[in-house]
């Protein structure tokens, strides 16, 4: 059994395998639809249990549907719903329960800690779905994305641009194994996580981080951004938005990527914020078929876990 809590936490091996079979899989799959299963169906009988402590549109909907495609079943809950997320059970009591009703647990959670924690104490597999630090699911659709767009990631150039977020540190880590180069074009005060940073300069990783949203893009196969506001933010928020302004991704911007470059953004977005319709709504915007990825991507990762 596999946990799936950061991107830095797998080798370089066993992303690319995750990557390469979910292509397979997709493509074995053809025009099924989304609530078809696989013919093989890889977890018949197995369970996923979910536990959403924040909103979530596309990753409830793409796991659940992953889990249906791969032949299992899930059950989906709420923070208000179960005695942890309301702060009347323990992590440990909890995941010691949740080991024997179900095969796999993902989890969607403020603190990074939480997840930890429950791995300490869980039998099964968890799969990290949204910390306040990091989206590593997210980042493997995209890449997933990214390829079928561009071919092979690696030597590429990807441009991340505004809020030093938790997608953003994900994005880092990915970096360091899939070995592209990330130009993140950020204010210094909302840079992504010193950690991860020092991380990726150990490993050699191209990663540079600039205040100037033109040096970041230029030259890109891809621009990114995300909510300047994340779930998790709680200081000042009109502060932040004002000092991110100029990292806003509009046609200007995306001039100064390759011409061929595309354009994505893990949703939701707040539109005309960080990402004008223009762009979003624009040719070279990917990010309908990200979400959509995500379930394809996702599918792997469980089969991954539960090896
Ligand atoms: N990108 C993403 O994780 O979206 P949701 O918050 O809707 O799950
Ligand atoms: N950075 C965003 C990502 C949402 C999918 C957040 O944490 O709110």
């Amino acid at each position: 059994m596999n946990h799936f809590i950061n991107i830095s936490d797998l080798s370089k091996n066993e992303l690319r395998s995750i990557i390469d079979s979910a292509k397979k899989r997709k493509s074995e799959r053809g025009k099924k639809p989304n609530s078809q299963p696989d013919e093989d169906q890889p977890i018949q009988g197995k369970t996923m249990v979910m536990f959403f402590a924040k909103p979530s549109t596309r990753t409830r909907i793409s796991f659940d549907l992953a889990v249906k495609q791969l032949g299992g079943s899930s059950i989906i809950l709420n923070e208000d719903e179960i005695h942890y997320g309301k702060g009347d059970e323990t992590i440990k009591d909890t995941a010691k329960v949740l080991s024997q009703y179900a095969d796999i647990l993902m989890i969607r959670t403020d603190s990074h800690k939480d997840i930890n924690e429950f791995k300490k104490y869980l039998d099964i597999p968890i799969i990290n779905g949204l910390t306040n630090m990091s989206h590593p699911c997210q980042i493997m659709s995209d890449i997933l994305t990214f390829e079928e767009s561009k071919g092979n990631i690696e030597g590429k150039t990807i441009a991340w641009l505004g809020d030093g977020n938790n997608v953003a540190n994900s994005f880092i880590e990915a970096a360091i194994k899939f070995k592209f180069e990330l130009k993140i074009g950020c204010p210094k005060k909302y840079g992504p996580d010193k950690k991860i940073v020092a991380l990726a300069k150990k490993n050699n990783c191209k990663l540079f981080i600039t205040e100037d949203p033109y040096e970041a893009a230029e030259g890109a196969d891809c621009v990114m951004t995300d909510k300047w506001i994340s779930m998790s933010d709680k200081g000042n928020k009109n502060k932040k938005k004002k000092a991110l302004k100029k990292y806003q991704v509009n046609k200007k911007l995306m001039n100064v990527a390759k011409p061929d470059a595309i354009f994505m953004h893990c949703l939701p977005a707040s539109r005309e914020e960080e990402v004008t319709s223009e762009v979003m709504d624009g040719k070279q915007s990917v990010v309908w078929l990200q979400a959509f990825n995500r379930i394809h991507a996702q599918k792997s990762i469980i089969e991954w876990c539960v090896k």
